[in-house]
């Protein structure tokens, strides 16, 4: 702990359904169809938050699980490829309605550990208690809406082509062998929304869990150990170098990964093969708000001050800088100030809480950091009436708001992840200095927000901002749901595209098998049509 508690727990005010129990240490995972002992080292889960639990405050310590090492990373990969088999075992052949079962099945497990996965969410992530079970629901959903999806990608007047005197049955095959990493702040969702379809299309995978955000995993490893057959998802936990040998291995045939774009960058150019990786990637992102002059701020700054600071602005889709044009950005400041003096600060169990510990370590020094140097370069913390500004200890971090920030600062490039609101000042919003010039100069091409009445320029802006970004949002914050919808992005934001359908494409190809429409193939033709069992 480095600096003095902003807030320290005690016992008796956390509710009974969030109570601390003892510590879980876990050293079972999943690999090759058996839940293994790992008797190496392990690394101990700490939540951000600091309480007195009877021996003084610190962090509580919520378990331990494995660190395993790359060797081990390597055998899991190894198991993956068994059960793929160069895509002739039994996972990647079977009938594709065999595979969508075991789905199902996992869903129903999953869904009966509920409560501790939701109660592990809130220690470990400081996700509040609504929008960790807002993160299993939408999970779940995410699944059913997927198996859907694939029974109706499956309907045969989809499948069936003939021209040119030939008849075509169209397939969707499996890739290969996944890796398969999520993100902290979705730990459940992010990993489950590439992990699903993946299997479900016939892949093979290896989880590499979450640096934090994985202790939540445990209660789901009997669940894919039932559900799934041998060797069709293998589950490691460690740091980024046990992912180094498995893509230097080149037998990684899909990289899933939600993280950083550096992080990302230096994982895929391991892999000696290229051509043959796939990439599935979500990485940073800087979605920008404009307000146009003639906004009306009823409407942006609740929609803009969810989009900043919901879950502390720790969505990869958060609104992470502001454009105010000039004539509009005074009572815009006052309106956006005021609406964040009422965000409470608080525990993630706290009924109505907005902000809560962050638990990335060093995140509230790195904040304080884009906020120093936008000051040294001018801009100014607005006031936040009755409320600090920045970090409050090693944790919690305030909710801020800084500006007028400008492109040589660095909260105006950098991806803060955190609740701090930079906002520029602009006089044209497409000139020279203007917003949409800056977004196309941005290395992040993710999503903006546009706020304004003139439903002409309203479109006019989105059709140009359009070739900037993959989303434009009309008078709401940005957002990837709902999940039906293609999320994708430009340039360091994104490599592919997610949601339930874009999800079962990413990780498969389409394939097909083609006859001659000739008396002699009729029979064969018949059976094609009627027999075709693999997807
Ligand atoms: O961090 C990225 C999440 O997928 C955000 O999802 O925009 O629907 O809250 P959301």
């Amino acid at each position: 702990m480095t600096a003095t508690p902003y807030r320290i727990v005690k016992r008796r005010e956390i509710p009974a359904r969030f109570a601390p129990g003892e510590p879980i240490s876990r050293r079972d995972y999943l690999l090759d169809g058996a839940l293994r002992t790992w008797n190496g080292p392990t690394q101990d889960v700490l939540s951000p938050i600091v309480a007195d639990l009877g021996s003084g405050p610190a962090h509580v310590v919520l378990g331990s699980c494995p660190a395993h090492d790359p060797d081990t990373g390597l055998t899991a990969l190894e198991a993956a490829r068994k059960a793929y088999d160069e895509g002739l075992g039994d996972w990647p052949t079977r009938p594709v309605e065999s595979r969508m079962a075991c789905v199902a099945d996992f869903a129903r497990r999953m869904n009966e550990r509920r409560d501790e996965i939701v109660r592990l969410m809130v220690w470990e992530i400081c996700k509040s208690r609504k929008e960790s079970e807002q993160e299993f629901d939408r999970t779940i959903e995410y699944i059913d809406d997927t198996l859907a999806t694939l029974r109706a990608m499956r309907d045969p007047s989809r499948r069936h082509v003939e021209a040119s005197g030939l008849a075509a049955v169209l397939d969707r095959s499996p890739l290969g062998v996944v890796l398969c990493m999520g993100p902290f702040n979705f730990p459940l969702n992010e990993t489950l929304a590439t992990l699903i379809p993946a299997l479900v299309m016939g892949n093979t995978a290896v989880v590499k869990l979450p640096r934090i955000g994985r202790l939540l995993f445990w209660p789901l490893m009997s669940c894919f150990a039932e559900a799934f057959p041998r060797g069709v998802v293998n589950i490691v936990s460690g740091g980024i170098e046990l992912a180094r040998p498995l893509m230097s291995s080149g037998h990684v045939d899909v990289l899933a990964f939600i993280g950083t774009s550096r992080a990302a960058e230096a994982l895929r150019a391991l892999h000696p093969r290229p051509n043959r990786l796939r990439c599935v990637l979500g990485m940073e992102a800087k979605n920008a708000a404009i307000i146009l002059p003639d906004a009306d701020l009823a409407t942006a700054v609740p929609e803009v001050l969810r989009g900043a600071f919901g879950f502390n602005g720790q969505r990869c889709t958060a609104i992470k800088l502001i454009f105010a044009a000039r004539g509009i950005a005074q009572p815009f400041l006052e309106e956006f100030a005021n609406a964040a003096s009422k965000l409470k600060i608080g525990l993630p169990w706290e009924e109505g809480v907005n902000i809560t510990p962050l638990p990335e370590p060093g995140k509230t020094a790195f904040l304080d950091a884009l906020l120093a140097d936008a000051r040294e370069h001018g801009a100014k913390v607005v006031d936040i009436p009755g409320r600090p500004a920045g970090a409050l200890d090693d944790a919690f971090f305030a909710p801020t708001i800084v500006c007028p920030v400008t492109p040589n600062m660095r909260a105006f490039r950098e991806e803060q992840f955190g609740p701090l609101a930079p906002v520029a000042v602009f006089d044209d919003v497409e000139g020279a200095d203007g917003p949409l010039r800056a977004i196309a100069h941005s290395d992040y091409g993710q999503q903006a927000s546009l706020f304004g009445g003139d439903a002409e320029q309203l479109s006019r802006l989105a059709t140009r901002l359009r070739n900037l970004v993959s989303r434009v949002n009309i008078n709401c914050k940005c957002q990837r749901g709902p999940d039906i919808l293609p999320f994708t992005a430009r340039r360091d934001s994104a490599v592919g595209t997610l949601s339930v359908e874009d999800g079962l494409r990413a990780f498969s190809l389409p394939t097909l098998t083609v006859a001659r429409q000739t008396p002699a193939n009729a029979a064969i033709l018949d059976v094609l049509k009627r027999k075709e069992r693999a997807f």
